[in-house]
């Protein structure tokens, strides 16, 4: 799941809103996890929104909560559960108040949620959201109400989302849903079902749409974007003939149609798979300037026996060759990596190896985590949790302070340099300046003069802080 790779640990727990009408229903949306629960919470307020709901900041004022969850690790449940917590005195409040759980921790829990949380009315899972407005009115009728059916087809892609909390320049598109790689790790196949694809026709016209609107940026989603391919409706890809396979639109194909949409559009996409990113999509975002030249790329290991039995489908030698790809063909690429320490049985050498894989990958950026056993997934049947915490936590800790050093050596080498800035919105830390990012996915900081949110900006990057580059504007 390199999905939640994708996750932008600010926005945890962000509650999301769209303005309403005097009398309308209202709902409180909250959204745990990886951007595709992000982008899945805007088909939520689009379905409820249609049914008669607007969304509010406030849960004061709600008459449904929903919280969208994520099952990655145990310490996301647990977050969940605290937030049901606060949540429980209100109720009391409240008795008509409707709470219900969206997503991964749902899906996982199924009817066990109603037990365990006793202030849970709904629980549905990722597949099962076109339900939501008949399982509303079951609650109403004074059931409580569960859809949590996986699907092989569902992909919403007829549904506009409705973008939430946005800054109106930047946006997800959801390109597929599931995953079928079954790392053993991972309960990510369990939660969100059989890896599918959405049809490239509604993907292109939603990036139109949302160009038209004024977006400059979209955002590919999948858990493993590498393997997207649609050779028409309900045609599965394990089935296809040579021929269907051969006229089928595979992920490079998709990309370049998405960014034909316009060249002030800017593409990104995330997560791709070291075993299935191809020289195909990366000789396509060479040729275009408008896909951003940055690579999500999660190695989890860099020992080659970890690999094996994380069930990844590469091992060291095939991740290095992939990245000696993405270095030849794009040489100015950013590549950011997830990384796992602590997996069952990972001994200091297999650290080491870990180690030296992110010296030498020269990663700008990595998701860090120490291993979280999850119920039902192959690690968790047939291997022992068998690392210690502390040594988790002590392998971590030198993960991230080595993921520190390298940070900071790659934004030192961007100061002097004029880099192309999609302004986003204002700096957190100063009214007068704007926040953008570079095409390698490094946040911007700059005087504000004349430009606005959706401009384009020639930054020349004067310095920086660890993760930020400052500088200003310079004419073209
Ligand atoms: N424990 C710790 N980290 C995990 N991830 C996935 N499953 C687990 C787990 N059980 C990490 C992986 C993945 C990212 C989204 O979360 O690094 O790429
Ligand atoms: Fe990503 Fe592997 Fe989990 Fe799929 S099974 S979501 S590829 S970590």
């Amino acid at each position: 799941m390199e999905l939640e790779k994708v996750i932008d640990e600010n926005r945890q727990g962000e509650a999301l809103l769209v303005p309403g009408q005097e009398g309308q229903r209202k709902l409180f949306l909250e959204s745990y996890g990886c951007q595709m629960n992000f982008s899945d919470s805007e088909i939520v307020a689009s379905i409820l929104g249609q049914d008669g709901f607007a969304t509010t900041k406030d849960y004061r004022e709600a008459d449904v909560i929903f919280i969208n969850t994520c099952a990655i690790r145990e310490n996301a449940e647990q977050r969940v559960r605290n937030r049901l917590n606060e949540f429980k005195s209100w109720k009391s409040h409240k008795p008509d108040l409707i709470v219900g759980v969206l997503g991964c921790m749902a899906e996982r829990l199924k009817e066990k949620f109603l037990e365990e949380e006793k202030i849970v009315d709904i629980v549905v899972g990722p597949d099962a959201y076109r339900d939501l407005p008949q399982l509303i009115g079951k609650v109403q009728g004074g059931h409580k109400a569960v859809n949590v059916i996986l699907s092989k087809e569902e992909t919403y892609a007829d549904i506009t989302p409705v973008r939430l909390d946005s800054n109106g320049v930047t946006a997800f598109i959801s390109i597929m849903r599931g995953c079928d790689n079954m790392c053993s790790f991972c309960v990510v196949p369990f939660t969100r079902g059989r890896e599918r694809s959405r049809d490239p026709e509604s993907i292109v016209k939603e990036a139109k749409e949302l160009f038209d609107l004024g977006y400059r940026e979209v955002t590919l989603l999948g858990q493993n974007v590498d393997s997207y391919l649609w050779a028409g409706g309900g045609l599965k890809k394990e089935i296809l003939t040579e021929e269907q396979r051969a006229h089928a639109v595979n992920f490079a194909q998709l990309l370049e149609r998405v960014a034909l949409v316009s060249p002030d559009l800017r593409i990104r996409f995330s997560t791709s798979h070291p075993k299935d990113m191809t020289d195909e999509v990366l000789h396509t975002m060479a040729k275009y300037n408008n896909i951003c030249k940055y690579i999500h790329l999660p190695v989890q290991s860099g020992s080659s026996r970890m690999l094996d039995i994380m069930n990844r489908g590469y091992d060291r030698e095939w991740y290095m060759d992939r990245i000696r790809a993405i270095r030849r063909i794009i040489p100015e690429c950013g590549i950011s990596s997830d990384i796992i320490t602590g997996f069952c049985t990972e001994a200091e050498e297999d650290h080491q190896d870990t180690l030296s894989l992110m010296e030498w990958s020269e990663y700008d950026f990595s998701y860090m985590f120490a291993y979280s056993e999850r119920p039902k997934t192959q690690a968790a049947r047939k291997f022992t949790d068998d690392v210690p915490e502390e040594i988790k936590k002590r392998r971590l800790s030198e993960v991230i302070a080595l993921q520190q050093k390298l940070s900071e050596k790659k934004t030192k080498a961007q100061v002097g340099k004029v880099h192309r800035v999609l302004v986003e919105h204002e700096s957190k830390k100063s009214d007068e300046m704007w926040m953008g990012r570079n095409t390698q996915n490094t946040v911007v900081v700059f005087p504000k003069e004349h430009f606005k949110p959706g401009d384009y900006a020639d930054v020349l990057v004067e310095r920086c802080t660890a993760t930020t580059l400052i500088g200003k504007a310079v004419k073209n």
